[in-house]
């Protein structure tokens, strides 16, 4: 995802904050989860107060945000990085049942997937503006998935940044624990490399099986896939395997728990 030196005023919502050795004034949180230790061997990620009072604020924003719109438990359709939110807000008119959420960590996007979704007149079609790990760890007990959508994501392609990528086990895992048997998950990319990691990462996993024959659902072009020559896609389905607990924390993140 967008490591700190790529931050801008456009993202400026979901700040790095990582200070490493660059402050004696610094609280030490550790997450301890496997993993998780930079390859170097640093054990103890560190971080500003001031920036670990932020993340705090922003993320219990997030938790009353979706409090107040998934008051009840319910499925919902996820769309990882919208974008300018042309798939979801057709995909919302085309399933009037469904209820759909988009989330995005660029403001601009966001305002013109609403404006869609406004001309539109839907009532089941939601975008906010979240990193999309912040926005599962935020997510309201009894809510769940019933179809998570991720349309060209970022696909990092220097291999010093693949870390940075969304689409590893852990991710399958903690979608997987919101995900009943049968969900579904469709991903779509220009970026062959990425997309045979994912393939593999699939592979791997006991909670998502690919299906190679599930139909995709709908044909919408989003701005990336207009932009690309060709592409691949993957469909996988929910076993009834059960998920292994994880926690979610974007690069450079606290973890969700912050310590006081
Ligand atoms: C390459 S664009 C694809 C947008 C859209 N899906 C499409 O196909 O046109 C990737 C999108 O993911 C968003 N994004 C990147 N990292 C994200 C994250 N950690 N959480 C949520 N959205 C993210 C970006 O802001 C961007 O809009």
């Amino acid at each position: 995802m967008i490591p700190p030196e790529r931050l801008n005023r456009r993202t400026s919502g979901w700040e790095p904050g990582r200070s490493l050795q660059r402050t004696q004034r610094l609280v030490v949180c550790t997450n301890g989860l496997p993993g998780r230790v930079p390859p170097g061997g640093l054990a103890r990620v560190t971080f500003k107060p001031e920036f670990l009072a932020r993340v705090t604020e922003r993320r219990a924003e997030l938790q009353r945000t979706l409090a107040t719109l998934l008051p009840a438990p319910r499925a919902i359709v996820w769309e990882v990085g919208c974008g300018h939110g042309h798939f979801l807000v057709r995909y919302a008119q085309e399933n009037p049942g469904k209820f759909c959420v988009g989330v995005d960590i660029i403001l601009d996007r966001l305002v013109r997937s609403g404006k869609k979704r406004d001309r539109a007149q839907l009532g089941n079609c939601h975008f906010i503006r979240a990193e999309a790990r912040e926005f599962f760890n935020a997510l309201p007990a009894g809510v769940t998935f019933e179809e998570v959508w991720v349309l060209f994501p970022d696909p990092w392609p220097k291999a010093r940044h693949n870390k940075n990528r969304l689409l590893k086990a852990d991710f399958f895992n903690a979608i997987a624990s919101r995900a009943g048997q049968g969900a579904r998950f469709y991903f779509r990319t220009d970026h062959e490399e990425y997309f045979r990691e994912v393939e593999g990462v699939v592979a791997g996993l006991g909670t998502w099986r690919r299906d190679p024959a599930a139909p995709w659902p709908l044909e919408q072009e989003t701005v990336f896939q207009a932009r690309a020559p060709r592409h691949f896609s993957l469909v996988a389905v929910r076993t009834p395997s059960p998920a292994p607990a994880v926690e979610l924390i974007g690069p450079g993140q606290p973890p969700p728990a912050i310590p006081t």
